[in-house]
C-alpha cells in the first residue's frame, strides 16, 4: 500500500519510511501545506490540517504535528515548537532552563491520516530530560537537546532505527500501522 506523508520536514519523512518500510506501507511525499490554525492540542492542529488536506481532494494521506513539551515551563513551546525553533532556538529553551533543577520534558505526536475516506488519529509520547547543551548531528528539530529516559545520548546522537524504537513518533507510527492493519484485514473479509 501507499500513502503520502505530507510535510515540509525531510526529517519525518526519513522516520516515517524508515518506520513503515518493514511492514510494506511505501510512504510517497507531498509538500503541499495547510494554515495552521493557533490550537491547544496538537491534535486540534491535525484534525484541522486533515480537513482542509480532504476538503482539497488529497486522498491516502497522512500528516504528523509533534511538539517538545519542557514542564518546568509549564509545557512550553508544545504547539509552538516550531515557531520557538525558528525564533528562539534550542539555545534560547536551553536559557530558559539555566538554573533550574527540573529539566524533565516530553515530546508528543500526533499522526492523522484519511485512509480510502476514514480517519485515523493517534498519538504517541516520549519522555526525557533536556540536557545541559547540544550533542550529536543526527535527526532534526530539536533532537540535539533532548535526552530520552533510559539514555545517556541525545536523539542526534542515535541512529534513526534507535530513535524509532522509542520517540514519539515512532510509538505513534506503530499505533498507526496497527490501526491500518486492523482496517484491512476488516475490508478483506
Ligand atoms: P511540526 O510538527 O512540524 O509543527 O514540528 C514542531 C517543531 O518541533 C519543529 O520545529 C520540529 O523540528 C520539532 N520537532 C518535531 N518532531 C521532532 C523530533 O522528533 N525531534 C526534534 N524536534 C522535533
Amino acid at each position: 500500500m501507499r500513502l503520502t506523508l505530507i510535510t515540509s520536514n525531510k526529517g519525518k519523512l526519513a522516520e516515517f519510511r524508515s518506520a513503515l518500510a518493514p511492514l510494506g506501507l511505501e510512504v510517497l511525499h507531498s509538500d503541499e501545506e495547510c494554515d495552521e490554525i493557533q490550537a491547544d492540542t496538537l491534535e486540534e492542529v491535525v484534525r484541522s490540517c486533515l480537513a482542509q488536506l480532504k476538503e482539497r481532494g488529497l486522498v491516502n494521506m497522512v500528516i504528523d504535528d509533534s511538539g517538545l513539551f519542557v514542564h518546568a515551563l509549564g509545557g512550553f513551546p508544545g504547539v509552538y515548537s516550531a515557531y520557538a525553533l525558528r525564533t528562539i532556538g534550542m539555545d534560547g529553551v536551553l536559557r530558559l532552563l539555566e538554573g533550574r533543577e527540573d529539566r524533565s520534558a516530553h515530546f508528543e505526536c500526533c499522526i492523522g491520516a484519511s485512509i480510502d475516506g476514514e480517519d485515523i488519529i493517534v498519538h504517541g509520547r516520549c519522555e526525557g530530560t533536556i540536557a545541559k547543551r547540544p550533542s550529536g548531528h543526527e535527526g532534526f528539530g530539536f533532537d540535539p537537546i533532548f535526552v530520552p529516559s533510559g539514555f545517556e545520548r541525545t536523539f542526534a546522537e542515535i541512529s534513526i532505527t534507535e530513535k524509532n524504537g522509542i520517540s514519539h513518533r515512532g510509538r505513534a507510527v506503530q499505533a498507526f500501522a496497527e490501526e491500518l492493519r486492523g482496517r484491512l484485514n476488516e475490508a478483506h473479509r
